[in-house]
């Protein structure tokens, strides 16, 4: 491989959300001399990267991108051009790259394949069945035989809507019929996991690795649901803190014996190492953690507050990773605490207005702590403006938990658009788990 030296490198980061501009932005603090490109990128990351006009999925104009402009480390934020074969592709062509191989980020890309994987590699994850397209009537019956509270999910990708957690019968017949029969997730349910329910507080665990070694980030907690108190439809992720004081040193380390190296083994074993971010999303049962889903990538918004708390070199820690040597880096994680707040339009989940004027986002990002990692924004001619469901998210680190929401706030009072919103309770339940009862 093309490993240059690590004190001038081009590196092109793959993706246009949250995560690519907080990544973009760890990797401009190297102390190093590098040329950093973002495809697509936003008007975030063109302050500190060439924006490349590529879409994130368009696998061969990447890998042609990466070939003529000699890039050195690529570092993959999506899933879905991991899924595609991207990573496959670049290093064959000897680019180092931070993402799984095709084969690997099916963990991801397939629930079927993850949930077999978990349960030959004796992984604690929720008792499940899968079924083929065709097998509605068996489906249902097994359902029926479980009864509720049950999931019902598209084993393929479905931008994060393919879980259905339904606490009813009646939700669980509704939800596979539209999977099976009215086919709504299209291909990504040609095979459904009915799995049984888990109770417990989640967590998000990112381990890099590099095939056969990994250093862990610091563990997360994100708030999936738009409004406060995680009531209303899932979306992409709100809000999100770092560390997570629900993981204790004890069950942190449970999860990495029971979970984390297990699962690098298990895929190395079958031929297929995994390198690149784990992104394992834990559910705390009264039994222990147990897997609820592998994810291929960073989480967007968790990478925000992880980012911030990374003290190693990010474009040694990544180079490390993709260059299979990680054993002997030892990463410098803060012991500090990070908050981020995501600033969404109108309507989100659902469908929402673009081109709403933006104001206040240099004033809130000049806080002394807090960054603004930018995702559905757009810049026009008139200034910034809004361009997607998530726009933005505001994000601070300090000494404590409690400073860090407060700094995040304290931001987003000075940004304003149309029709924001936001929730205003992103890590109380980070809190009660620091306060004594
Ligand atoms: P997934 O796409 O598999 O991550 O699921 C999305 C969300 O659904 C998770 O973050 C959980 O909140 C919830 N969920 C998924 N599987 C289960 C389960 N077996 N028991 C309880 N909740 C679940
Ligand atoms: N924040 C959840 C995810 O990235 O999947």
């Amino acid at each position: 491989m093309n490993v240059k030296s690590a004190v001038s490198m081009r590196i092109l980061v793959v993706g246009s959300g949250g995560r690519e501009h907080a990544i973009i932005w760890s990797l401009s603090r190297s102390s190093g001399e590098h040329r950093l490109y973002c495809a697509p990128g936003n008007p975030g990351t063109v302050a500190l990267a060439t924006n490349v006009s590529i879409a994130a999925d368009h696998v061969p104009d990447l890998v042609e991108f990466a070939i003529s402009e000699s890039i050195d480390l690529c570092v993959v934020g999506p899933e879905v051009p991991l899924v595609m074969g991207l990573a496959d592709r670049l290093r064959d062509a000897g680019i180092l790259v931070v993402g799984p191989s095709a084969a690997a980020a099916r963990l991801e890309g397939s629930k079927a394949f993850s949930k077999a994987f978990m349960q030959r590699n004796g992984i604690p994850t929720a008792a499940h069945r899968t079924f083929q397209g065709l097998e509605h009537a068996e489906a249902l019956s097994y359902v029926r035989q479980v009864g509720a509270p049950i999931v019902i999910k598209a084993s393929g990708l479905a931008a994060g809507k393919g879980a259905v957690v339904c606490m009813t019968m009646a939700e669980a017949e509704d939800a596979l019929s539209a999977m099976m029969q009215e086919h709504v997730f299209g291909e990504a349910a040609s095979e459904v996991v009915v799995e049984e329910f888990m109770e417990g507080e989640e967590a998000s665990l990112f381990a890099l690795c590099d095939g056969s070694d990994y250093v862990l980030l610091s563990p997360a907690q994100d708030h999936k649901r738009i409004g406060e108190g995680d009531t209303g439809p899932n979306t992409g992720g709100m809000g999100a803190y770092c560390p997570a004081p629900v993981l204790s040193e004890a069950l942190l380390e449970s999860a990495c014996s029971s979970v984390i190296e297990p699962t690098l083994a298990g895929m190395a074993r079958e031929g297929q190492p995994y390198s690149g971010i784990l992104y394992v999303g834990l559910m705390l049962t009264p039994d222990g953690p147990k897997v609820v889903e592998y994810n291929c990538r960073l989480g967007d918004p968790e990478t925000q507050p992880v980012l911030m708390l990374l003290e190693s070199d990010a474009v040694e820690l990544f180079t490390a990773a993709a260059a299979g040597e990680l054993k002997t880096f030892d990463v410098q994680v803060a012991s500090d605490s990070a908050a981020c707040v995501v600033l969404a339009s109108e309507g989100y989940p659902g469908s929402y207005p673009k081109g709403r004027r933006i104001s206040g986002v240099e004033a809130a990002g000049a806080l002394p702590g807090v960054e603004v990692f930018q995702a559905g924004t757009s810049l026009t001619p008139d200034g910034l403006e809004t361009s997607g469901g998530r726009v933005m998210a505001v994000t601070a680190r300090a000494p404590e938990l409690k400073e860090a929401l407060a700094m995040c706030y304290e931001a987003v009072e000075l940004i304003s658009f149309e029709g924001m919103q936001y929730r205003r309770d992103i890590g109380r339940k980070g809190l009660a788990h620091l306060t004594p009862a």
